[in-house]
C-alpha cells in the first residue's frame, strides 16, 4: 500500500493563496509587509535558503531586503545593523540566517532583534511565551509541521509523539507546540539510550537531527505519521533523516524530502511577517 505522502509543497501553495489577499488588503491600507534577512559569511546552503525566502516573499508582494555581510564581520557591526533594522519603520520582520560563523555569539545577537520583529520566534521572550502557551511568533519549522498535520486532519490529542532532536529551532519548540495540542511528547537527543524503543512508540514521529537515512524501518511504529525535517546533501541530492523508501511502506503518512517540511517552513515565516505587519497597522 504505502503511506500517504504529506505534500508540503502543495499545502504551502494553498496557504500562499490564502495569504495573498491579506497582503493586498494591507497594502491598500498603506502597510506593505517588509522583511529583512541578514546573512553572514559564504555558507552555500544559507545563500540558497535566503534565495528561496526572497522568491516567495516577492511572489506575495512582501518588501524584501537582504544584508549579506562578510565572514569576518565583528559582533558590534552586526548588532549595529540589527538595531538600525529594529528602528526601520518599513520592516516588520528581521531574520538572522543561522548558523553564524564561530566567532559570533549567536544567542546574544538573537536577543538584540526586537521581539516585535522577531518573525523567527527565536528571541527569549517569544520562546518563553511559547513555553507558557501564549505565543506571539512561533518558529516557522515547528509551526509548519503542525499546520501540515492539521491540513491532513491528523489528530494530535492523546497521541504519543516522539521528537528526535532538541534544537532551539526545531525540536524544543515543536515539543511544546505538540504538548499544547494535548499530545504526549518524548524528546530524544544524542544521549538518549535505546532510541528505537522510544521512536517505535511514536504515533507521530518527528526527526530533526541532520543525519541522512538515520531512521530505519525497524525504528518506526506500524501505521505512524513520520515527519522528516532533515535536509542533508548527499552527492548532488538532498535527502532527509529517514530511510524514506523503506519507512513509507510501514508508516500511514510521511513527508518527502525535498517537498515536505521545507516549503512549509518558508510560508510560515512569511505568514509571521504578515502577522507582524497586521500588528503594525493596528499600532501594536
Ligand atoms: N526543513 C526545514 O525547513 C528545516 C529547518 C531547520 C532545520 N532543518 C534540518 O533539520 C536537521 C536538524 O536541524 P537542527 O537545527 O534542529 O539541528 P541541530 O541543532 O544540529 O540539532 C540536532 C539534534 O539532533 C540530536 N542528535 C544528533 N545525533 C543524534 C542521535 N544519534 N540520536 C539522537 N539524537 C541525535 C542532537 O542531540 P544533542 O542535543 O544531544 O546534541 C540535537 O539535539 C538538519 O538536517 C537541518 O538542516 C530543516
Amino acid at each position: 500500500m504505502g503511506a500517504i505522502i504529506l505534500d508540503g509543497r502543495r499545502i504551502a501553495q494553498e496557504i500562499q493563496k490564502e495569504l495573498s489577499p491579506k497582503v493586498k488588503e494591507l497594502k491598500e491600507e498603506g502597510v506593505t509587509p517588509g522583511l529583512a534577512v541578514i546573512r553572514v559569511g559564504e555558507e552555500p546552503a544559507s545563500a540558497i535558503y535566503v534565495r528561496n525566502k526572497k522568491k516567495k516573499a516577492l511572489e506575495l508582494g512582501i518588501y524584501f531586503e537582504e544584508h549579506a555581510l562578510p565572514e569576518n564581520t565583528v559582533q558590534d557591526e552586526l548588532i549595529n545593523l540589527i538595531e538600525g533594522l529594529n528602528e526601520n519603520p518599513m520592516l516588520d520582520g528581521i531574520v538572522l540566517q543561522l548558523p553564524l560563523p564561530q566567532h559570533l555569539d549567536e544567542k546574544r545577537i538573537l536577543e538584540r532583534i526586537s521581539p516585535v520583529k522577531d518573525v523567527d520566534g527565536f528571541h527569549p521572550l517569544n520562546m518563553g511565551r511559547l513555553l507558557k502557551g501564549e505565543p506571539s511568533f512561533i518558529p516557522a519549522t515547528p509551526r509548519g509541521i503542525v499546520e501540515l498535520l492539521d491540513r491532513y486532519q491528523i489528530p494530535l490529542e492523546g497521541k504519543r509523539a516522539a521528537v528526535v532532536g532538541r534544537s532551539d529551532i526545531v525540536g524544543k519548540p515543536l515539543a511544546f507546540l505538540l504538548l499544547s495540542r494535548n499530545a504526549t511528547v518524548t524528546i530524544c537527543h544524542s544521549k538518549t539510550k535505546d532510541l528505537s524503543l522510544i521512536t517505535k512508540e511514536g504515533d507521530i514521529l518527528v526527526i530533526a537531527l541532520g543525519k541522512p537515512g538515520f531512521i530505519k524501518e525497524r525504528m518506526v511504529k506500524e501505521g505512524s505519521v513520520v515527519i522528516d525535517v532533515g535536509i542533508n546533501r548527499v552527492g548532488n541530492r538532498i535527502v532527509g533523516d529517514v530511510d524514506f523508501e523503506k519507512v513509507k511502506e510501514k508508516a500511514s503518512h510521511i513527508t518527502p524530502v525535498p517537498g515536505g517540511v521545507g516549503p512549509m517552513t518558508i510560508i510560515m515565516l512569511l505568514s509571521n511577517v504578515i502577522k507582524a505587519a497586521e500588528g503594525r497597522k493596528l499600532g501594536k
